[in-house]
């Protein structure tokens, strides 16, 4: 298998650049070939090295950031310093002293002795020029509900309501943890700036995660309070939000932690959505609540620096997902400095991203960013293709949007509701965004041609979690774009490949390996929430030079994805390396889906792996062994295995196929080879099984989950190539 994947490799891309014409030309080929029965996803995984793409001189003209010495400015030789050039888009209360200290490797502090708050960034500073400008638009669901918009003024008002509240009503004080449970309304951004207003750290979790699962972070980040809403609009159901609340305490106070309050806000004021009824001395509705509050001004707490501003749960390869604790001066100074270089906001901006805040992108993209620089966020409060795949190119025609941002799972998904749908909206972006899983040439035109109608630059961003802010883009007006490809390192970001043995792969060897950043940046995590140990294990173990230097140039970043360098420096991303699941762009652990599944009474063993999607990159499937004397009657194990996924994590994990397995293919050791159900999952050779303790379990799988006929695809996704080897 390794001998194979070296042949297939070091054929060097052909390297070309083509002319619009040619281009054009290319497109229609691929979308034939499409027609011709390739599926989306063969092309998602083997594409050719792909041509360069230069941005509209009308976007080089209004841009931002033109001026190629950028990257001079933030080279090696001029860091750490360079990135005073984002702090200072920011307003301090007090300069920092020093720029980057290392003397606790890899626990990089940034801006040391400086202070800030977060919410006065966003907001207090922008009222002078700008309080009658809108901040946020909310779009709901329904079609026919109005747009809430909400200048910056009235969102200062509300987020000084809503911080004395906080601090008045539910105790909070500086330090303190806030759990958040909230879909797409526009009393999350009030209630995370809110809390930035005092220096409590707030923890929002995925409004699309179950109860249980907000319930387990609630736990690890110690919170007291709860805020969550009683409804909201998905897929044109008003979904009953509130009833998540009471599994999540029940499952909180399990674990030993205690909610004290839940602060419940109202889709609709004044009406209660949801069929749960509130607990008394403990559920308050927070629009009854901020009568008291009329008029209330708080003033924002001058926070550190270093002081955390929020906790982000994201995936590992255990079961317990991990508290990203993200810094206030480090983290804010790198998403304004990014909102404004790569997504090229201006104050005018009409910024719609399509991502839910209740993950990174939307902490950054559709909050912090936009605002630090006093731009008008859009959001939407549901799914894209609601009522109909025409729905974003409605909203933005409608509110003049200019600058859009998406994951490629919904690029896919409108795409395939809707492809002609873009052309019948007189709408024009001049930048558009994609991040979150990597974009297939093909879907990257679609986006280019159909939704940017050949006016916009596209932006390719690799970051993750952990990372604050983008890691790998093109700078939209300097560097030219290539489908399929993040980029470069962004300024002042070094990125390098590392094959296993710590031995760097140069660029342009077309070979693979593991993407590693050499130094440490502003927006780059501070810990894991309560586990420094796992921090330092996860992601500078691996390939730390020397433990006991405090030199930066010896503590890589160890990302977890797979990559390879063109010889042009473009990073092109190929998926993680370890046993996450990127499903539509959001990270889910195996481990976490293979925990849930062994809480089924009648299920011995359990093992998950990824299959490729069409539409959402890659979805878990799950293959289980039954413990003796039970059997699989009329689904209902199955069915029961779907249930429990969906109430310990959510209805995102929810699997593609179940299969009951007479056994699960194993070493002599007892080892499950999550290598062999991932091949037979995804249709590609077995390889070699005989000394395996059970061999001939293998076929019997194939046959259940292929059929009969044999069916190979040429060329296993290179990311999941190797899924499960062991390492
Ligand atoms: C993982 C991080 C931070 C954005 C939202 C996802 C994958 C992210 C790209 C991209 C190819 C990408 C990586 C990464 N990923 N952006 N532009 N091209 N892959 O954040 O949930 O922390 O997931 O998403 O595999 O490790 P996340």
């Amino acid at each position: 298998m390794k001998q194979k994947k070296h042949t297939k490799k070091d054929k060097k891309p052909a390297y070309k650049k083509t002319s619009q014409k040619e281009e054009n030309k290319t497109m229609a080929n691929e979308i034939k070939q499409n027609g011709k029965g390739f599926s989306e996803a063969e092309i998602a995984v083997h594409w050719k090295e792909e041509e360069l793409i230069y941005p509209p001189s009308t976007f080089v003209a209004q841009a931002n950031m033109a001026d190629p010495k950028v990257y001079e400015r933030f080279s090696e030789k001029k860091f750490p310093e360079c990135f005073k050039e984002y702090a200072d888009m920011l307003t301090w209360d007090r300069y920092w002293h020093t720029t980057l200290d290392t003397s606790n490797p890899p626990f990089w502090k940034w801006f040391v002795g400086g202070k800030l708050n977060a919410s006065y960034n966003c907001v207090d500073r922008h009222l002078q020029q700008y309080k009658n400008k809108a901040a946020l638009i909310w779009v709901p669901e329904p079609e026919e509900e109005s747009d809430a918009v909400i200048t910056y003024q009235e969102l200062f008002v509300r987020i000084n309501e809503f911080a004395a509240l906080l601090r008045d009503f539910a105790g909070l004080k500086t330090g303190d943890r806030v759990t958040f449970h909230m879909p797409m309304v526009p009393e999350l951004p009030v209630s995370m700036l809110a809390s930035a207003r005092l220096g409590i750290i707030h923890s929002e979790v995925y409004g699309g995660f179950s109860g249980q699962a907000c319930g387990d972070r609630i736990q690890d980040s110690q919170s007291t309070v709860l805020v969550t809403i009683d409804g909201y609009y998905r897929s044109g159901t008003l979904i009953d939000h509130k009833a998540n609340a009471d599994i999540a305490v029940k499952r909180a106070e399990e674990l030993g932690q205690k909610i004290d309050k839940v602060l419940v806000w109202r889709r609709h004021k004044g009406q209660y959505a949801s069929k749960s009824p509130m607990v008394k001395g403990r559920d308050f509705f927070v629009d009854d609540l901020l009568k008291e509050f009329k008029g209330a001004r708080v003033e924002p707490i001058s926070m550190p620096a270093e002081a955390p501003l929020f906790i982000m749960y994201t995936s590992g390869t255990t079961g317990k997902p991990k508290g990203a604790q993200h810094s206030t001066g480090g983290y804010l100074s790198y998403v304004a400095g990014t909102s404004k270089y790569i997504q090229d906001i201006h104050p005018e901006a009409v910024y719609l991203c399509m991502a839910d805040i209740g993950w990174i992108t939307g902490h950054s993209y559709i909050v912090y960013g936009p605002l630090a620089l006093a731009a008008t966020s859009v959001m939407y409060e549901g799914v894209p293709t609601f009522p109909d795949a025409g729905r974003p190119w409605r909203i933005a025609e409608r509110l003049n949007v200019n600058i859009f941002h998406t994951a490629p799972t919904s690029i896919r998904m409108l795409r395939k509701a809707g492809p002609n749908e873009p052309a019948k909206y007189n709408y024009h972006f001049k930048h558009m965004t994609t991040v979150g899983e990597p974009i297939e040439p093909d879907v990257w035109r679609w986006y280019y041609y159909e939704v940017g109608k050949k006016e916009a630059a596209i932006v390719d961003t690799w970051w993750q979690t952990e990372n604050g802010g983008f890691l790998c883009s093109t700078i939209p007006a300097i560097k030219p774009m290539k489908p399929g490809s993040a980029g470069p390192g962004m300024p002042g970001i070094y990125p390098v490949i590392y094959d296993e043995n710590g031995k760097e792969i140069e660029r342009g060897s077309g070979r693979a390996g593991n993407i590693c950043i050499r130094n440490p940046w502003p927006g780059i995590f501070q810990t894991i929430w309560g586990d420094p140990d796992r921090f330092v294990k996860t992601y500078y173990e691996k390939y730390c030079k020397n433990k006991n230097s405090k030199d930066w140039r010896d503590w890589p970043y160890f990302a977890g994805d797979g990559a390879m360098e063109a010889e042009d420096g473009y990073f092109r991303i190929l998926g993680r390396i370890d046993d996450v699941i990127n499903v539509a762009g959001h990270r889910l652990g195996t481990k976490e889906l293979e925990s849930a599944c062994l809480t089924v009474p009648e299920v011995a063993e359990a093992a998950v792996v990824p299959v490729v999607d069409e539409v959402k990159g890659r979805v878990p499937v799950v293959y289980i062994a039954l413990k003796p004397g039970y059997e699989n009657e009329g689904e209902k194990i199955a069915q029961k295995i779907v249930a429990t996924i969906e109430s310990v994590i959510g209805k995102i994990a929810r699997p593609k196929n179940i299969y009951i397995v007479p056994d699960m293919p194993k070493t002599r050791s007892g080892k499950i080879m999550r290598r062999v159900l991932s091949a037979i999952s995804n249709r590609f050779n077995v390889g070699d099984v005989t000394t395996l303790a059970n061999a001939d379990v293998v076929e019997k799988i194939r046959v259940l989950v292929q059929g009969k006929d044999k069916v190979i695809v040429e060329k296993a996704p290179e990311d999941l190539e190797h899924f499960g080897e062991e390492k």
